[in-house]
């Protein structure tokens, strides 16, 4: 534990005492700080009529980000539950005309008034969970067929890329030399429209790799962890949700789907403990807390109710995925809690305390203590086999521009700063927090391996298996869900990253499994966790398509794809 770090934490409780009392009142009463008359303000539209066109203004502005269901998406929060359901009317109206472009949400000021005050309304039918909520949620179970329109734009510049130079085997470089000044592009809101995938379209891989589908039978699978025995253990987060997919049929399919456990809070991290061939327990990195549940090899179904282990701190916005590793003595459980926000300041946000960390506790949840920081949000989590490393896979921060800040892997040192939310990448500072905390400047950690900014980095892994060819022993590989802060859409693949033999990152990556955008730039798979099977073949969940994919290696010459 590096000695700044405590006593920067130690002044923050002081602060944060004062702050919270100040603002324990002030949540009571404002929605993001709104003053007295934006809460008094009165919406006249508020009819059934009002709330249809709300809608229409909610599915064409806001879907993108806020998702079709208004449940949030990444670190955008939700608005069918949450803050926006205890604010006033006037105070969401007030935050949606000024937006809070640091944070990533535009300001609406242009649109006409009353789309904006049906906006309001709609946002507040689907809190009741009415009939517009029900419509809502039906209409999002069916995707959109993709455009015909091919996406135009200038080639990205090197080494900057996007998702129509992406390819199985390309290697990147990305250096804090190459690095552009803040705002030199403008913030984009892109989200990607996901659409049915068409007929014909497969993932691509380098030649000699084959992928299957493994499992069709998920909701929305995020982390992804293999069991000693080569049962797969899939974390359904927005159903609450944790599956288990058990054997493999000759033609590389899970022969059974099981649902594990239910009504858990927004479940990601999956660990087992202790590590070997016979962990006594299944822990759960649910978004507010880690639980436990008693495991033997083979279960399939939970053989008890979740231990609550550790309080995790949470809130009703920002970063929701909890991941967990343990340190391979079996000593310590490092849990990754991302920040609430893209940049406010933990100094003077009482809500941003304890995240942007790697926090280390005692298996049992006691003993808390910042293990890492400034880490924005790690959202994937994994021991390297042998320096037993804790490495981190990163996702940077938004509304600086196409190709500020990179994402990251990197392997995280003990006590170690990683700039967020005052430096990047070094001694880089962020133009929203000028001239604060200079005495970090020099202690801001560059990361290992720069990604494409904007690349949404979650699931990590170190390849340990015997069916890939021997070059690709001890890398790690990354699942790269895709971009939306970014003109042009990047990430949407599965990526590889060559390490030496004494467990370092040259600092280079390549593309490996692609092909998940199509020619609109619309996309119709998002990749999120990966893992090995006992076979060594390796498997992707795909939050998107709602699947788990199987990557095999069927040798040189044989032709790749389906
Ligand atoms: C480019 C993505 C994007 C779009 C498009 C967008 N938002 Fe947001 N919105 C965000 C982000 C990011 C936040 C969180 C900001 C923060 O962390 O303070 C947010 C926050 C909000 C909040 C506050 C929620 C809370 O719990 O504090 C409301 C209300 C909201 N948006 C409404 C809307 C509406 C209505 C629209 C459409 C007219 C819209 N947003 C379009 C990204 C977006």
């Amino acid at each position: 534990m590096n000695m700044n770090k405590t006593s920067l934490k130690l002044r923050d409780s002081a602060l944060a005492v004062a702050v919270l009392a100040a603002s324990a009142v002030l949540s009571a009463q404002s929605f993001h700080s709104a003053p007295a008359d934006a809460a008094a303000q009165e919406n006249k539209y508020m009819s059934a009529a009002d709330i249809e066109a709300g809608g229409k203004v909610y599915q064409a502005r806001c879907a993108a980000c806020h998702g079709p269901t208004a449940k949030g998406q990444a670190n955008i929060p939700a608005l069918a539950t949450g803050a926006t359901q205890a604010a006033k009317p006037g105070e969401v109206f007030w935050y949606i005309t000024k937006g809070d472009l640091n944070n990533g949400m535009p300001s609406w000021a242009m649109l006409p008034e009353t789309d904006r005050w049906q906006v309001v309304s709609y946002l507040k039918s689907l809190g009741g969970g009415g009939a517009a909520a029900t419509k809502a949620a039906a209409g999002a179970e069916v995707k959109p067929a993709p455009s015909t329109t091919k996406f135009e734009a200038p080639d990205p510049a090197p080494p900057f890329t996007d998702f129509r130079f992406e390819k199985p085997g390309l290697s990147r470089k990305i250096t804090v030399a190459d690095l552009p000044k803040p705002y030199a592009t403008q913030s984009a809101a892109n989200s990607p429209k996901v659409v049915t995938k068409p007929d014909g379209v497969w993932p691509k891989v380098p030649e000699g790799f084959k992928v299957e589908l493994y499992s069709k039978d998920v909701d929305g699978p995020r982390m992804l962890r293999t069991a000693p025995n080569g049962d797969i253990v899939v974390a359904e987060s927005v159903k609450g949700q944790v599956t288990i997919l058990h054997g493999m049929t000759a033609d590389g399919k899970a022969e059974k789907a099981s649902v594990y456990a239910t009504g858990l809070n927004r479940p990601y991290g999956i660990a087992f403990y202790p590590e070997g061939p016979n962990p006594k327990w299944l822990y759960i990195g649910d978004t507010d807390a880690v639980v436990r549940f008693p495991y033997s090899n083979g279960d399939l179904t939970a053989t008890g109710k979740p231990e609550h282990i550790a309080d995790l701190p949470h809130g009703s916005s920002g970063h929701w995925t909890r991941d967990i590793r343990f340190t391979p003595d079996g000593k310590k459980m490092l849990v990754s809690v991302g920040s609430g926000s893209n940049v406010d300041d933990p100094d003077t946000t009482p809500g941003e305390k304890d995240r942007a960390d790697v926090l280390e506790f005692n298996p049992d949840g006691s003993g808390m203590s910042v293990y890492a920081y400034g880490i924005r949000n790690c959202a994937g989590e994994a021991i390297h086999p042998k320096t037993g490393e804790l490495w981190c896979s990163v996702n940077e921060r938004d509304a600086l521009g196409d190709n500020l800040v990179p994402d990251y892997i990197t392997h995280v040192k003990p006590g170690g700063f990683y700039g967020w939310p005052w430096w990047y990448m070094g001694a880089n500072q962020d133009p929203r927090h000028a001239g604060k905390h200079p005495e970090l400047k020099t202690k801001a950690i560059v990361p290992d391996v720069l990604l494409n900014p904007h690349n949404a980095s979650l699931g990590i892994m170190f390849y340990e298996g015997n069916q890939f060819p021997a070059e690709y022993k001890g890398d790690l590989f990354a699942a790269e869900h895709g971009s939306w802060n970014r003109s042009d859409r990047v990430g949407y693949e599965l990526i590889r990253v060559p390490m030496t033999p004494a467990g370092r990152a040259k600092g280079e990556y390549e593309d490996f499994m692609t092909g998940f955008v199509l020619p609109s730039g619309e996309a119709w798979g998002r990749p999120v966790a990966v893992t090995a099977a006992s076979d060594g073949s390796l498997l992707v969940s795909d939050d998107a398509y709602d699947a788990i994919w199987r990557i095999s290696y069927v040798g040189a010459g044989k032709s790749a794809g389906k």
